[in-house]
């Protein structure tokens, strides 16, 4: 199978190839393992949502530390954006808490948990189509500053403001786009700026849920290229559904299944996780 082709998760074999050629792919870089001497950025304690009688996520205790990539992955309906929409504050919790970088944000409304530092970007178009690419970024630039509501101010008396926005293009590559309207930018260009509107926040734990979902294979390529590079600067927890991008860019990897975690670890771990396979596939090797 060719490198670029995006793999369907059918047999257990497919599952076994495709995270074998992950793994080798990617052997140098998982050099640790997770929780040795690293800084616990985001902790939640018996994390719980419940829906009417459903545990849409379930006494979830998970620990992102210092690090690039941590990835949650699991089948549809396991909780993963539940579980954002909680960490993010759209959702109030039902039981548990939420700790990042040691404070806790349970209660927390979204407007502050991101200017925290924890940010996200939405399935749902966020950007402004009819403001430029440049404008789109400057805003989210200023949202975090004290001049948030000066309207009448000129941003460009605002300290910090325009460098912001033109790092945060250059990082995701449409500083050449500045000045088009972003109604003009392809899908994956959309799906680009979305990430620069975040880092424009200047985050410290960025939140992607899906974000290649839509994509053309070329599209997809490009964008998880750009996650990895981005890494470097801010730390990603990632849901994501191809286990090939999974397994690409993660150093370490959740898998949630029925509200719960049901796996940890770091690709080889994941790997040979006979529980992740039957979660995955409904199936148990038989061999
Ligand atoms: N607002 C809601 N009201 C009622 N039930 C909900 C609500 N949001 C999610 N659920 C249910 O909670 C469970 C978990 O949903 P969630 O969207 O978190 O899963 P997911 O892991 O993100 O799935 P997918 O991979 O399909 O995106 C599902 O059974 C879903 O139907
Ligand atoms: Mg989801």
């Amino acid at each position: 199978m060719g490198e670029d082709e995006v793999t369907t998760i059918r047999t257990l074999e497919d599952y076994r190839g495709a995270m074998s050629r992950l793994i080798e792919k990617h052997r140098g870089r998982v050099v640790d393992s997770p929780g040795k001497n690293k800084e616990i950025i985001l902790q939640t304690d018996n994390l719980t949502k419940h829906f009417g009688g459903l545990r849409a996520v379930d006494s979830v205790n998970l620990i992102v530390e210092e690090g690039a990539i941590h990835s949650i992955i699991g089948p549809n309906g396991a909780g993963k954006t539940t579980l954002f929409n909680m960490l993010t504050g759209f959702l109030q919790p039902s039981e548990g808490k939420i700790k990042f970088r040691g404070k806790t944000i349970t209660k927390f409304a979204p407007y502050m948990i991101s200017k925290l530092g924890i940010a996200r970007t939405f399935q749902i178009n966020s950007i402004f189509p009819d403001l430029t690419v440049y404008e789109n970024v400057r805003i989210a630039a200023q949202s975090i500053t004290n001049y948030n509501f000066r309207l009448f101010q000129n941003y460009k008396t605002i300290p910090g403001v325009q460098n912001k926005a033109n790092k945060a293009l250059e990082n995701v590559g449409l500083i050449e786009r500045r000045g088009l309207l972003a109604k003009h930018l392809s899908y994956g260009e959309k799906r680009r700026l979305e990430i620069a509107i975040a880092l424009a926040t200047e985050p410290k734990l960025l939140l992607l849920d899906e974000p290649t979902s839509g994509m053309s294979p070329e599209e997809s390529d490009r964008f998880i290229d750009l996650v990895d590079q981005i890494s470097g600067k801010v730390i990603i927890l990632l849901i994501e559904h191809n286990v090939d991008v999974v397994l690409s860019v993660s150093h370490k990897i959740t898998v949630m299944n029925q509200g719960k975690i049901l796996a940890e670890g770091i690709p080889e771990q994941i790997k040979e996780d006979i529980r992740v396979q039957e979660a995955y596939l409904g199936v148990v090797d038989a061999s």
